[in-house]
């Protein structure tokens, strides 16, 4: 209607309806009566035409907009565009069923940073940290950090050895795995000898390792967990390793309850066998966790390149590194350990950088607010950081230790800030871990609860992870609540729980469903 009442609308009165540029003519009486009833119309017209101008979307309230009036699309793009606010306020109200990241206590990774990081990561939006030649700070920045970790891990020429940014520290764990073929290829070749079944030896290792084994066809020798152990023991070693072993993979914080395998026992067993059997075998440490943890909080503790046969490490900047999620590092012992063949070379500023990556576009901002933790907390914000972690998780244990039903796996003494527990033996508890963990869902709580791999599978056991933001009072807080939920359960037990893990350490693989754990 608005736009017929545009045509109706006539010149001639312009002037009466107040839009005055043209000057009132001296009409007779009936003539202004008319002119007066047009003007009537047309303001009502107006009237409704403003209504509608109403639904321009850039003054509409959100919730009584047309986009607001549907589902929102999930198999087809929508055909017309919305609003910039009414699109950001449907997408966030989406997010308001996402969890809270920070009460989850399953997750290793960065749930909360400064002001200064959020603003260097918009800040950084636009970089491409592959674009070595556009962005040649970004790229200095990265190489800093490659040599301050180096140093950290006690490189031996911290300031020639190389290494590289990576999404996280699966990306990471594929790169160094990928090394350690290749320098096994190249000296079973050198050798005349077949190089067509590589494998190596782990403990229980994260998702992350079976992907490596799969996608690079490596067969994956994962010891069980036999006799009580929680790790890859030194004494494994003999039976699991042989001539195809590419490498040894050690965790410094296993997923599954906190611990650090033995790096230093490790390596004492591989120097054995490499003197009774003539084998070399190098050892990888995967310390997506530890490697941020160890060196501020267990330094006497030797685990990285201190020890020669450490020839690769890798950490996820994104957890106790304390950056924002998708950085990771890997860091080889030297040069002479990352085989050339799987280096490529960039031109930048003139010179020549290596690189050694799966992926190739990625954003600059999580490397360069990694720096920026570096330099804001030096060592000693990061070992404060991570001992009041590492104080608070202890803390916890203690009080786990002092509820009837549960017992300590991991008392977050020597390994990672962590507590891992289980329900006592040979008891009917009337609930199981899973139920726990769904009742302090209720309050906000996120806690692990899942099996050990074997040979351990029969023990579900539940972790909680304290990491940067994860403060004394709130885990006061949790504490208040599990006694709750535990008091709840005993007096409403759920005989045919049908509750079961809802976390896991990884994506199912369509081919192996148990992999994830
Ligand atoms: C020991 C270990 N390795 C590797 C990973 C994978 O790390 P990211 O999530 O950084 O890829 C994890 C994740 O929890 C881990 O605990």
């Amino acid at each position: 209607m608005a736009p017929d009442a545009k045509v109706m609308a006539p010149n001639a009165i312009a002037g009466h309806c107040g839009e005055g540029q043209i000057e009132p003519r001296a009409e007779p009486k009936h003539t202004l009566l008319l002119a007066w009833l047009r003007c009537r119309l047309w303001s009502y017209f107006m009237a409704l035409h403003q209504t509608v101008e109403t639904r321009d979307p850039s003054i509409e309230d959100v919730y009584s907009s047309g986009a607001s009036e549907r589902r929102l699309p999930k198999y087809r793009l929508p055909d017309h565009s919305t609003a910039p606010s009414t699109a950001y306020n449907l997408v966030r109200d989406e997010l308001l069923l996402d969890g809270n990241s920070r009460q989850n206590l399953a997750t290793f990774c960065t749930t909360w940073v400064e002001p200064e990081v959020q603003q260097l990561m918009a800040d950084s939006i636009d970089k491409n940290m592959i674009d070595k030649d556009e962005y040649p700070q970004t790229a200095e920045i990265e190489n800093r950090c490659v040599h301050i970790i180096a140093d950290l891990w006690h490189a031996p020429k911290s300031w020639q050895t190389v290494g590289c940014s990576t999404t996280g520290s699966s990306e990471a764990a594929m790169l160094g795995g990928l090394a350690l073929k290749w320098s096994w290829k190249k000296r079973r070749e050198a050798a005349g000898l077949s190089t067509d079944k590589p494998n190596f030896v782990c403990g229980p290792v994260q998702i992350c390792w079976k992907k490596f084994a799969r996608y690079f066809d490596v067969e994956i020798r994962e010891v069980p967990l036999r006799d009580g152990a929680l790790g890859l023991r030194p004494e494994d070693l003999r039976e699991f390793c042989d001539e195809n072993t590419i490498g040894v993979v050690a965790t410094l914080g296993v997923t599954f309850t906190g611990i650090y395998e033995p790096v230093a026992a490790l390596a004492h067993e591989l120097d054995s066998l490499q003197r009774e059997l003539g084998l070399d075998i190098p050892i990888h440490v995967d310390a997506a966790s530890g490697g941020f943890i160890a060196p501020f909080i267990q330094q006497e503790l030797s685990w990285d390149f201190s020890i020669e046969r450490v020839k690769s490490i890798n950490a996820s900047g994104h957890k106790y590194g304390l950056a924002p999620l998708g950085v990771g590092w890997i860091i080889w012992r030297a040069k002479a350990d990352l085989p050339e063949d799987l280096i490529f070379y960039v031109d930048y500023l003139g010179g020549n950088m290596a690189t050694f990556a799966l992926n190739f576009s990625r954003p600059g901002g999580e490397i360069i607010a990694q720096y920026y933790n570096f330099l804001r907390l030096g060592r000693e914000g990061y070992a404060r950081i991570q001992q009041a972690c590492s104080d608070t998780a202890q803390w916890l244990a203690s009080e786990i230790a002092k509820i009837e039903p549960l017992e300590l796996v991991y008392d977050g003494n020597g390994g990672l800030p962590a507590v891992c527990y289980k329900l006592k033996d040979g008891i009917e508890h009337g609930f199981t871990l899973y139920d726990l963990s769904e009742r302090v869902r209720m309050r906000g709580w996120q806690i692990a609860s899942y099996p050990l791999p074997s040979d351990r599978q029969d023990i579900v056991v539940q972790r909680v992870l304290v990491r940067h933001g994860v403060s004394r009072d709130l885990i006061a807080m949790l504490l208040d609540d599990l006694h709750k939920a535990i008091a709840f359960l005993q007096k409403n037990p759920i005989p045919h729980s049908e509750a079961g893990p809802t976390f896991s350490h990884g994506a199912l693989s369509a081919v192996d469903t148990t992999a994830n754990l």
